[in-house]
């Protein structure tokens, strides 16, 4: 039996999560669920957006299921998400944006570069130091070769013109991908974010620093309609997290309009993760099936809300379950 924690967070995480959560149940009612609050919200309610205890709770999963955390643009304030993902060690986060004609994994690192923490700020200055290391980048280069590998091939997405940390990253990506006899072909992020664009089809596997991996992920998303289709695993060598793409959304929450699906291939992540791709396909094809019967949430140009798009998801599981 696997225990799964189950983080809403904050904003819309409180309606896309139930929906993954139902249909994960219905079908692996084995699963055991368990909630940890943290979050924005949790912080205001106790000054702590994210303990200790919360991190050792967390450890004692199998596996993590997250919603979304506001994180509030103040200098006290610590990410939760980015919290969690250090103290983890979930340095590999994998985001896969797929469609008609293309099939595309952002492969990010994911706990240093531009996100490492080590900041300052005073009254005339403030500085982030973007810290690139060899057995950072060694680990990270090594899951997207692996991908490649079973895919077809990578891009290092870089900066190496401007940024002597990237000219690091790319060496050491170079090194691993040509010792492991993996096709490789590198863009400057900028150039990359745009030809993602234009020519998807042209990339399989896509290796990135922390920010940049970030931000190409949610411009990849315009590929299939938006934030609201894009899932995300966390994964380290002892735990794993699975999250959608989008943060909290606070301009649409507690509105049921928020389209469930990213949060859904988390899950499918999730169990895939878990070993299970018979459920995982079986969650996957559920979704397919409720968009051609034209159910839609608004960001799609339907008026389905959030949960009856779940309800749906869950009867057509329910139906091929025999339950
Ligand atoms: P966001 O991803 O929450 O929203 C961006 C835009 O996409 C909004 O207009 C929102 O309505 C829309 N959107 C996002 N998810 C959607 C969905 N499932 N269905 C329909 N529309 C959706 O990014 P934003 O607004 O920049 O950040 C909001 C908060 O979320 C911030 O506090 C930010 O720090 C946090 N955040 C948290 C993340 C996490 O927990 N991993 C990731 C990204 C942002
Ligand atoms: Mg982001």
């Amino acid at each position: 039996m696997s225990r799964i924690a189950v983080v809403e967070g904050d904003g819309i995480g409180h309606e896309v999560i139930p929906v993954t959560v139902q249909a994960l149940s219905t079908l692996r009612p084995d699963l055991e669920f368990f909630p940890v609050e943290v979050g924005y919200h949790h912080w205001e309610e106790t000054g702590c957006p994210c303990g200790e205890r919360d991190i050792t709770i967390l450890k004692t999963a199998d596996a993590i299921l997250f919603g979304a955390v506001t994180t509030p643009p103040m200098k006290d304030y610590q990410s939760v998400i980015l919290r969690i993902r250090k103290e983890l060690d979930l340095y590999a986060n994998l985001r896969p944006v797929w469609g008609e004609g293309f099939d595309i994994l952002i492969v990010r690192e994911n706990t240093e570069g531009l996100y490492s923490g080590i900041e300052e700020i005073t009254a005339d200055r403030a500085t982030t130091l973007r810290v690139v290391t060899r057995s950072g980048t060694q680990r990270i280069a090594r899951v997207a070769i692996q991908k490649a590998k079973e895919r077809r091939h990578l891009t290092i997405g870089h900066k190496a013109n401007v940024l002597k940390s990237d000219v690091f990253f790319r060496s050491i990506c170079r090194e691993e991908a040509e010792r492991a006899g993996v096709a490789w072909k590198e863009r400057y992020i900028d150039a990359l974010a745009l030809d993602l664009l234009l020519h998807p089809a042209e990339y399989d596997v896509v290796i990135t620093t922390n920010i940049f991996g970030d931000i190409l992920s949610d411009i990849a998303a315009f590929l299939v309609g938006g934030l609201g289709f894009v899932p995300s695993a966390n994964i380290g060598d002892r735990y794993a997290l699975f999250e959608p793409v989008h943060g909290s959304a606070p301009d649409i929450a507690g509105r049921d309009v928020a389209n469930p699906i990213a949060t859904l291939r988390s899950g499918v992540m999730l169990l895939e993760y878990l070993g299970d791709p018979a459920s995982a396909h079986r969650i996957e094809g559920a979704i397919q099936e409720v968009l051609s019967r034209g159910i839609k949430t608004r960001d799609m140009g339907g008026t389905a809300g959030t949960r009856q798009f779940g309800t749906a998801v869950q009867k057509v599981l329910q139906t091929h379950s025999g339950n």
